[in-house]
């Protein structure tokens, strides 16, 4: 496969082996490049995790990331995407990393010969943030079979909870939502809505959403403060979690809202192992997008549509 634009794309087989290879990166495995190889990273949108990370990433593999600011770019003279990766592309640039507000951003380059990684569009998809979701899930439980994960928040405008909620499930895990009625996703399938006290008590990973602010001005007539104590994880909703239950939250978290600040860091918490996970999913995948590529290339596929 050319890209990774979702996860759906990928068949559990390919799914399995991104996260063995992360594992493998994660206990010191060394892979590099062999030649000068450059990559992009083009963030249409704020990001402090998934941009650092994959250029870290980028760095772990001997790949070198171009510099690419949208807003020092000819982005601010109109230049549409497509001409802006396709002009990367023949500087020589070997794979692009993409944040954009649009959902399905990239149904506009599907033509470009190389890899298209997707960092997240919209209310769409956000598939590395899944795969590190995922190893940290595996990490802690080695298994998806029969693990229960409660997505809890702004189901509706997190593309988080798309892309995790369609690969939990075909994992064999069980999904439940817990959200405000305001912010319930009645289009996506994959998973039953339960009140929050339920979530909580049944589900091995409470995972939180943060509130997308930026990306709707959609408001529930509730404070921070009375968001907190009717959605939120509080303490005291933590202390009736199941004994080995843990909590993912994709962050950045609005500490006393979508969860107490106490908890960002408890013993439960799996905030900070998620985002170490971040690098070594994303040298697995930048890994696959390049030796695709490659293949592609000796194999005259080049200009494979
Ligand atoms: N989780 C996540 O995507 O964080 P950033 O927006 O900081 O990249």
């Amino acid at each position: 496969m050319k890209h990774l634009l979702t996860l759906s794309q990928l068949s559990l087989d390919e799914v399995l082996l991104i996260l063995e290879e992360a594992s493998e990166f994660a206990k010191g495995k060394q892979w590099k490049v062999s030649e000068p190889t450059f990559v992009a990273n083009l963030f249409f949108e704020p990001s402090t995790r998934t941009k650092c990370s994959f250029e870290v990433a980028a760095r772990k593999l001997g790949l070198q990331p171009v510099p690419f600011d949208v807003q020092t770019s000819s982005v601010q003279k109109g230049e549409t995407l497509y001409d802006t990766v396709r002009t990367l592309e023949a500087i020589g640039v070997r794979a692009v990393v993409i944040r954009h507000p649009h959902d399905r951003y990239f149904d506009s380059l599907q033509s470009i010969s190389i890899p298209i990684i997707n960092a997240g569009d919209g209310c769409g998809h956000h598939p590395t943030q899944s795969l590190l979701d995922l190893m940290t899930i595996q990490q802690h439980f080695g298994t998806f079979q029969h693990v229960t994960v409660a997505i809890i928040g702004d189901i509706r405008h997190s593309r988080v909870a798309r892309s995790n909620a369609e690969i939990l499930t075909r994992l064999g895990a069980t999904v439940l939502f817990s959200s405000p009625d305001e912010w319930k996703d009645e289009t996506n399938p994959y998973g039953t809505y339960v009140d929050l006290d339920s979530a909580i008590r049944e589900a091995d990973v409470v995972m939180l959403l943060r509130i997308q602010h930026e990306r709707h001005g959609e408001k529930i007539g509730l404070t921070k403060e009375q968001y907190h104590q009717q959605y939120g994880l509080t303490v005291e909703r933590a202390s009736r979690m199941k004994a080995r239950s843990i909590i993912l939250h994709p962050a950045p978290v609005n500490r006393d809202v979508e969860m107490a600040s106490s908890l960002v860091e408890c013993e439960r918490s799996r905030i900070f192992k998620q985002m170490e996970n971040g690098v070594y999913v994303r040298m697995a995948v930048l890994k696959r997008a390049l030796e695709s590529y490659e293949r592609r290339m000796q194999n005259g596929y080049y200009f494979e549509k």
